[in-house]
């Protein structure tokens, strides 16, 4: 145990990347359901972050959010969007890396947006932001990585190893020598498969026709529930409250989520 009590979310701000609809907007509304003060969404998709934004006002009132266009796997841009952040509401005290592709087809991009822009958002986070701008004891990061972290998914390569890379980088930066230092917890959340626009067929680029039929033949034979964004939702805000700085969370089938183990070397290597 290396942090302190629950973390209280009521009248605490926070900035979520893809924030514009699906898991990142679902955790938007979980989190204000549960007293949060405002939150920033940031999104490269003008249109749906204007129409999260409406939405969230219409729900929770005036004032609870903003939109911020931005592209997260741009550091200089990422950096505005905290500064317009604090600017809007004083303070800052979650940040959420959420903002996901799957493009195999254009890996690098998918490098750039998932590990690029996670990397950006935590240390950006961590090291120049929170901890000056949070108002309670601590702060929260929470990188949203996923199964395909634990899974060998034969079509998504490179999703999944920016997928573990995000695991890496919070296990790294959720280390006690770095929360005694920031008061940060840092922890990820793995969804399980969820329905959201991610997964849609004009949205994900396969590398190539046979691996396209892969993630058709992996659909059919992986042992999964389909849960909505809804369901992760809430098992974010019970991993902010309640997690470890360091800690690793799957929310699958719509169960709550669950902490998992990743190994270090020492406990893993194989004796034959
Ligand atoms: N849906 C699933 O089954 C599933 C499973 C495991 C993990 N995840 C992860 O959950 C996260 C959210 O995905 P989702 O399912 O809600 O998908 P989604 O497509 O509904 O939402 C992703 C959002 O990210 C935004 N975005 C994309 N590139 C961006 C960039 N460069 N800068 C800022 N915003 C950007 C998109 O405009 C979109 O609003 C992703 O990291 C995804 O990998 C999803």
């Amino acid at each position: 145990m290396n942090t302190t009590a629950m973390f209280d979310i009521a009248g605490k701000v926070a900035l979520i990347t893809g924030g514009g609809q699906g898991i990142g907007l679902a955790t938007a509304k979980e989190l204000l359901k549960n007293k949060l003060k405002a939150v920033a969404i940031i999104d490269i998709n003008e249109v749906i972050g204007q129409k999260a934004v409406r939405e969230i006002q219409e729900e929770f009132g005036e004032g609870k959010a903003i939109f911020l266009n931005y592209d997260v796997s741009i550091r200089t841009q990422f950096e505005e969007a905290f500064k317009a952040t604090i600017n809007a509401f004083q303070h800052l005290d979650v940040v959420i890396n959420n903002a996901g592709i799957v493009n195999e087809e254009d890996w690098e991009r998918t490098i750039d947006v998932n590990l690029t822009g996670t990397i950006n958002g935590t240390l950006l986070a961590l090291e120049n932001y929170l901890p000056q701008s949070k108002i309670g004891e601590e702060a929260v990061i929470l990188n949203v990585s996923s199964i395909g972290a634990f899974t060998f998914f034969a079509a998504t390569p490179t999703y999944n190893a920016t997928k573990c890379g995000i695991i890496s980088v919070t296990c790294c930066l959720g280390h006690p020598l770095h929360y005694e230092r920031k008061k940060v917890k840092v922890m990820a959340v793995c969804p399980g498969v969820t329905e959201t626009d991610l997964f849609n067929r004009k949205n994900v680029k396969p590398l190539n026709e046979n691996c396209d039929k892969l993630g058709d033949e992996f659909q059919r034979t992986f042992p999964h529930e389909i849960q909505t964004a809804e369901d992760v939702a809430r098992g974010a805000v019970h991993i902010i409250k309640e997690g470890q700085s360091g800690s690793i969370w799957i929310a699958e089938n719509k169960n709550p989520p669950y902490e998992v183990d990743y190994v270090a070397m020492q406990n893993i290597r194989r004796y034959n």
